[in-house]
């Protein structure tokens, strides 16, 4: 399936970042939410994104050419006509059902419909749509212009020529695509990364180390450009808590319950690097504040 154009539902983080790499990429994007101030601030990030690649000469095309594919609007109705939508909104299935029956809506019957969902079984999504076998996961990563793997996610009732298409379209973007052939919780990068993230947060916990050694360590020892709590600040602990419980309330597995100290601070809405104090503390433009 040649994707020409993308409808992105959702644009934080995620969906800023899926919108950037795609207009990269020469597809043309129409991207939405709730508001038209949420959609300034994400074609400002992206803009913003896209001159630091300009100017380390990542990027050949000029910022104006590359922004020009991206529409954003909070009437969705014109995006009626795009090959693939992407829902990227918060972590919880109510509002991604209620974002699923839309899309069936509004778009074209064969419109393919994927979920960037961190943990939510795929077939529990599609379980609202009229089209399932045209349901998939696309699990990218954060950030998104800089992170090369996508996880393509086959639900229950996802046709192989679905999963085909989401494969060719992650190539398309210039990303590599992971195949994981079944919706099992946390799919296959998360219930990696996610246990080796519970794990530093227990070490924490119980005052075994302290938050910049853990980072430090992992990093070096390792050889990861980022630790296991500088990562969760980036991602943000609101997206892992969400991740956590989903696999937790699939799987019944208590290694997956969110540790107290997560909670707590999810509570606060110390989030991460969002809300300016996570794990570290930043300053208001997102960079980390020294001890
Ligand atoms: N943050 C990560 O590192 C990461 C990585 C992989 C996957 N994900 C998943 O991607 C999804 C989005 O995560 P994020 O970090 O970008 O979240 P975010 O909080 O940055 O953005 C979510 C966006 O959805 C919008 N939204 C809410 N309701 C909406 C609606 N009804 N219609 C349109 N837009 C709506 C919000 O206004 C917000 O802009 C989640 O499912 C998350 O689990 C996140």
């Amino acid at each position: 399936m040649n994707i020409q154009s993308v409808l992105i539902v959702g644009s934080g983080l995620m969906g800023a970042g899926i919108a950037q790499v795609c207009a990269q990429a020469g597809i043309k994007v129409f991207i939405t939410d709730v508001s038209q101030e949420i959609l300034n601030r994400a074609l400002k990030n992206i803009a913003w994104s896209l001159s630091k690649f300009i100017e380390k000469g990542k990027v050949k095309e000029s910022l104006e050419s590359i922004m020009g594919r991206i529409q954003a609007g909070t009437d969705w109705e014109s995006a009626s006509r795009a090959d693939l939508a992407i829902e990227a909104v918060f972590e919880k299935l109510e509002l991604k059902h209620e974002i699923f029956k839309r899309l069936d809506e509004v778009c074209g019957p064969e419109t393919v419909l994927a979920t960037n969902t961190s943990a939510i079984p795929i077939t529990e999504i599609a379980a609202v749509s009229k089209r399932p076998e045209k349901v998939l996961g696309l699990h990218f990563f954060s950030p998104v212009p800089m992170m090369e793997v996508v996880e393509v996610i086959r639900g229950v009732r996802t046709s192989e020529e679905t999963m085909r298409a989401g494969i060719d379209f992650v190539n398309r973007i210039g990303k590599v695509p992971i195949r994981v052939e079944s919706d099992v919780p946390g799919f296959l990068l998360n219930r990696i990364n996610l246990v080796g993230y519970i794990e530093a947060i227990r070490l924490l916990e119980q005052g075994i180390g302290t938050v910049e050694d853990i980072d430090k360590g992992v990093r070096l020892a390792f050889g990861r450009r980022m630790g296991p709590l500088e990562t969760g600040d980036m991602v943000g602990l609101d997206v892992s808590y969400g991740a956590l419980t989903a696999i937790y309330e699939e799987s019944k597995d208590a290694h997956y319950y969110p540790p107290q100290l997560l909670r707590r601070k999810v509570k606060l809405g110390e989030l991460g690097r969002k809300s300016g104090r996570g794990w570290y503390e930043y300053h208001p433009d997102g960079s980390r504040k020294e001890k």
